[in-house]
């Protein structure tokens, strides 16, 4: 059974508590942060003072993503917000290892994500230490951005790395058009962002993304 991550990015920023429960109620299995610091990625989205908010009203899994430089520098401040899982990109950081270990020295969950132009090989001295390994399928910045096709070989690639108990959570432009496909290539935990947030009925959205993806 796939899990789905709803990306608050493509949630209305006014409204974000409703937000949050609808998606909690809905059955969501994740919560999807993605935080961008206007360097790594053209960006900026939201930090740690406000995923603290979020965590006192959600008992979802937060499931953090940051595109920022030297990520290194904020991994305590998402841990004491209340981070279940903390995913930091490989061209983020100079020292990927030590960053993986420092987010697990606090007891939680630690990601590594790869950029559409980054080869899966980048990945290779991370599988032991890795609890989910997350592939972009857009350029990280934006929701609502189109999948690129050309990432389901390299789900594929990723999936057979990783030792069977890493999930491989894919992230980017994945709809009910192409959640099978994802799926068929590997991903077991599937981001959405505009394909829930902009749905009429986010509740509908995230069943049907779990049927297809079946
Ligand atoms: C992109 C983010 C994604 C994105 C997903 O930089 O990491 O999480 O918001 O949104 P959709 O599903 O709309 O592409
Ligand atoms: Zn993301």
């Amino acid at each position: 059974m796939i899990k789905i991550s709803p990306s608050i990015l493509a949630a209305d920023f006014g409204d974000l508590r409703n937000q949050i429960k609808l998606v909690e109620d809905a059955g969501a299995d994740m919560l999807h942060i993605d935080v961008m610091d206007g360097m790594f990625v053209p960006n900026i989205s939201f930090g740690a003072g406000m995923t603290a908010a979020w965590r006192k009203d959600s008992k979802l899994f937060f499931d953090v993503h940051l595109m920022i430089e030297s990520p290194e520098r904020y991994i305590e401040d998402f841990v004491k917000a209340g981070a279940d899982h903390i995913t930091v990109h490989v061209e983020a950081t100079k020292h990927i290892y030590r960053c993986l270990q420092y987010i697990k020295s606090f007891g939680v969950s630690a990601g590594v994500a790869i950029n559409p132009g980054t080869p899966a090989v980048m990945l290779k001295e991370l599988t032991n230490i890795t609890d989910m390994v997350l592939v972009m399928t857009v350029n990280p910045g934006f929701t609502g951005q189109k999948f690129l096709p050309d990432m389901l070989t390299k789900i594929a690639e990723v999936r057979k790395m990783f030792p069977e108990n890493v999930p491989v959570e894919v992230d980017g432009g994945i709809g009910l058009g192409n959640v099978a496909d994802v799926v068929k290539a590997g991903a077991e935990v599937i981001v959405a962002g505009a394909a829930v947030f902009y749905a009429e009925s986010p509740a509908a959205a995230i069943a049907e993304l779990k049927k297809c993806g079946k």
